[in-house]
């Protein structure tokens, strides 16, 4: 049994109070490699941002559990040698039940998700309450987010053909039920690098897809139910078009590409949304500078080499969203 503190790391509770009040939102990147926690770190730091760092279950086979908890104390004195001691969260992204979320509070994680959105509302209810229990009545306590609503989209272990809204009606009595630290809704973000259908969207002079824009009613109606609860955006990554040309220059296909756009996800920022879960915008530039430099470099074999310049485009991508879209530079 390991207790995050002594990692080092935090839970969410004050980071949300704080994020809630001040109208910005906490970035939640995923990472399952060396590489991507080193330039998280490297721009948080550089910006003063608080992080939580996420690990789905896929990552958790990637990497091994161990391993990737002792990247996380890792992270944390990275973070204090680089000269800043930010405020750094472990989190399970996606945890799909009870004896998965347990096994990551006792290895050392400071939060999980419960994602029981797939369930009928009353076993969602009873398998989140379950977690909670167990979560919040650890020695340090551990915070757990839950989410009402599907979002459609596919990942290695996240999949969901069709969304359907979260429904504000039942947000009171979950979070009075569940006892959530936090709730993650359906607004119309997905998962994945193609967001919308393109019957979905309309298109630019250039062609490029236009999605259709978030459900900011929905939102605005959970807000009115719960009053600064602390909300959180899964499928928030905004599809860079320049890094979707970058693969398909070097050999890529990546058809009908579409995200959110960064000014829909800043005003959600400054809304109780308070955790913005962003995965596939990191995919996407590190996907576009190993297919330059492969292209670019065809003698090229020392990964250092090809990882190298993928961490550092990965660095300011992460720099970019603290500071441009989610206002969590100078937070920490
Ligand atoms: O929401 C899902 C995350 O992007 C994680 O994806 O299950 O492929 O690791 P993954
Ligand atoms: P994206 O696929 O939009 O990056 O979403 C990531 C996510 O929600 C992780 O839980
Ligand atoms: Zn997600």
């Amino acid at each position: 049994m390991t207790s995050y503190k002594e990692l080092g790391l935090v839970n969410t509770k004050e980071l949300f109070e704080k994020a809630v009040k001040g109208g910005y939102a906490i970035p939640a990147y995923n990472f399952n490699n060396m590489e991507q926690m080193q330039s998280i770190i490297q721009a948080c730091v550089e910006t003063k941002s608080p992080v939580i760092l996420q690990v789905s279950s896929g990552a958790r086979k990637y990497a091994n559990q161990n391993i990737l908890k002792n990247m996380a104390r890792g992270a944390v004195e990275y973070a204090h040698e680089l000269g800043y001691d930010i405020p750094i969260v472990l989190h399970l992204d996606h945890g799909d039940s009870f004896e998965l979320c347990k096994d990551c509070i006792e290895t050392g994680f400071s939060s999980v998700m419960i994602d029981g959105s797939h369930l009928s509302y009353d076993e969602n209810v009873a398998l989140t309450k379950k977690v909670c229990e167990l979560a919040h009545s650890q020695k340090d306590y551990v915070t757990v987010e839950g989410e009402l609503g599907v979002l459609a989209g596919v990942e290695d272990d996240v999949s969901s053909e069709h969304s359907h809204y979260t429904q504000p009606s039942e947000v009171v009595d979950f979070v009075g039920k569940t006892k959530v630290d936090s709730l993650a809704i359906s607004i119309g973000t997905s998962h994945g690098r193609a967001k919308f259908k393109p019957e979905q969207c309309t298109r630019d002079a250039n062609g490029i897809l236009i999605p259709p824009p978030l459900r900011f009613d929905i939102l605005e109606e959970v807000e009115k139910q719960i009053p600064g609860f602390p909300i959180v955006l899964h499928g928030s990554s905004s599809v860079p078009i320049e890094y979707v040309h970058m693969i398909e220059k070097y050999g890529g296909k990546l058809t009908d590409s579409v995200g959110i756009p960064e000014e829909q996800l800043r005003k959600a920022a400054k809304s109780a949304v308070c955790k913005i879960n962003i995965d596939s915008d990191g995919r996407l530039a590190m996907t576009a500078l190993i297919r330059k430099i492969l292209v670019e470099k065809p003698d090229e074999f020392d990964p250092r080499k090809i990882l190298g310049p993928a961490r550092d485009e990965l660095k300011k991508l992460y720099s970019h969203k603290n500071q441009n879209v989610l206002g969590s530079a100078g937070r920490a």
